[in-house]
């Protein structure tokens, strides 16, 4: 395994010239366009790593898997499907087009920032202060990581210049999707994006979503349902408008973010963990993609 991540971060880490490092805050422009790293962890207690794995970048994106489960569990999946809906949505993730002609005015689905922000406004607790440190707080559970933490640097250019995520809170709350303070739910949700992670950290997660929800020390967390829930709508949404192309290419549970990580699931065994801030057209980490791709090929792991 670990001769075989060697290789393949050589292999693909010339495709990061290729992309573009996100640059809508100037602090994620300072990210290292040619890193490139990779952690997979298994069953057995095994960690391999290769490349840049000790960097440390925002979760954004990724953090809406972390949303959502906590969601769920606060409030049912019935309530929280009632909000968002379960389909791609086919535009890119900060699309705002399909809010005022949807039927039924939900976003289409939890992984696009619409869908995010409407399952940050669900999360319980008296004030964005509670509500964000639950998030927080569940995010160091099922990743057994007591240091994660805010880059606040990050959360402020996120807020910032969030006033398109800032539009599609106020377009929910009109719509009746957000019944609560929207303020509260855009600072929850530019909080949980600015939440720092490494390669690691998401291979964690991972790891945690291979055992359907139950962490390394035999805690459950996740019902099996939800669980089913989440990598599912990873496969059909969290790659956003090219899911449909990294389901074929490397057949897994996958989510991004524009920070440049990557998480997959192997279900049953292997969390695997990406690092590679240079992005394609569509916000995914370039060489990310091709990695997982060629590593899916090499382990034979796509579950089609
Ligand atoms: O809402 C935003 O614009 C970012 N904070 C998060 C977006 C993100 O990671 C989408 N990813 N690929």
């Amino acid at each position: 395994m670990q001769e075989l991540l060697n290789k393949l971060v050589k292999k693909n880490v010339v495709l990061t010239k290729d992309g573009r490092v996100a640059d809508y805050i100037p602090e994620l422009d300072k990210a290292k366009k040619d890193a490139l790293g990779v952690c997979i962890l298994d069953n057995e207690g095994n960690r391999y790593t290769a490349g840049d794995c000790e960097i440390k970048f925002t979760v954004q994106s990724i953090s809406k898997l972390v949303t959502l489960m906590l969601a769920i569990l606060d409030n049912g999946e019935e309530f929280v499907f009632s909000k968002v809906g379960m389909e791609p949505s086919g535009d890119p993730f900060n699309s705002i087009r399909k809010l005022e002609t949807s039927s039924k005015k939900k976003p289409y689905n939890p992984m696009i920032n619409a869908g995010a922000i409407a399952v940050a406004a669900m999360i319980k607790g008296k004030d964005a202060r509670e509500k964000f440190q639950r998030v927080l707080d569940f995010f160091k559970k099922i990743t057994e990581d007591e240091t994660l933490d805010v880059n606040y640097k990050i959360y402020c250019g996120e807020s910032e210049t969030g006033n398109k995520n800032r539009a599609m809170g106020y377009f929910l709350k009109n719509d009746g999707i957000i019944e609560g303070n929207v303020e509260d739910a855009l600072e929850v949700y530019f909080k949980q994006c600015s939440i720092e992670v490494t390669a690691y950290t998401l291979a964690k997660l991972g790891l945690f979503l291979a055992n359907n929800g139950c962490t390394s020390t035999g805690e459950q967390i996740l019902t099996p349902r939800i669980s089913t829930i989440i990598k599912t709508l990873m496969i059909t949404c969290g790659t956003y408008d090219m899911s449909g192309e990294v389901a074929v290419r490397v057949g897994i549970p996958c989510k991004s973010g524009v920070g440049g990580g990557i998480v997959a699931v192997s279900p049953g065994k292997l969390g695997i963990g990406v690092y590679g801030p240079s992005l394609d057209a569509k916000g995914n980490s370039i060489g990310g993609i091709h990695l997982l791709e060629d590593l899916s090929r090499e382990l034979k792991l796509s579950i089609f």
